[in-house]
């Protein structure tokens, strides 16, 4: 079955947070204890918080978060925050089961076919130094590294409006 790429609805909420739970625990299981991993999702993954953004991207505000869809099945999601003409990439996860298929490509490039109409000329995104698999995912998408901001990589992609 192909992959789907939508925006995000207030119902894919809950299946949002489960995806972001399985990919923390498989992605960061060498980076962060297990305990750090609940209390990040719990804190920054809250339905509240979640929910909100999700409205601000369906009014295409300043946020953009689509879902990858098996079916009905959510299997990741990704999201950006435009200010101006720049973006941020804030998150960009999948389940570990449906990783390396193309999905993460798939999302990034819906992402920047919206951000480039909307006159984004740069993202910009902060990767952990240790988390191999985004960073060699992000090199060959694009992106640059441009600095270093604590334990993070700051890469950068540029667009032509
Ligand atoms: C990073 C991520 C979004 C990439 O999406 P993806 O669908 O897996 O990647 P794609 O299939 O589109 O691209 C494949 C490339 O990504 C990297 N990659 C993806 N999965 C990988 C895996 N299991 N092992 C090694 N490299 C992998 C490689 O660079 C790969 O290129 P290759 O096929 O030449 O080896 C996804 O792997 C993921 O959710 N990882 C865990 C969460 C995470 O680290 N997110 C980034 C946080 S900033």
């Amino acid at each position: 079955m192909p992959t789907t790429i939508k925006k995000l609805n207030n119902e894919d909420v809950e299946a949002l947070i489960e995806v972001a739970r399985d990919s923390w625990r498989w992605a960061y299981r060498d980076i962060y204890s297990n305990e750090f991993i609940e209390t990040w999702i719990d804190e920054k993954y809250s339905m509240e918080k979640i929910l909100k953004e999700i409205i601000r991207s369906q009014q295409d505000l300043d946020i953009i978060f689509l879902g990858s869809f098996d079916e009905s099945t959510l299997t990741g999601f990704i999201e950006l925050k435009m200010a101006d003409n720049e973006a941020e990439l804030l998150r960009l996860y999948l389940k570990p089961e449906y990783t390396h298929r193309g999905i993460g490509k798939l999302l990034l490039l819906e992402a920047e076919r919206i951000m480039t109409k909307r006159g984004i000329v740069k993202c910009r995104l902060y990767v952990h130094r240790q988390n191999c698999i985004g960073i060699s995912f992000y090199k060959k998408n694009g992106f640059e590294v441009k600095g270093i901001n604590g334990d993070d990589f700051v890469m950068e992609k540029k667009y032509m409006s």
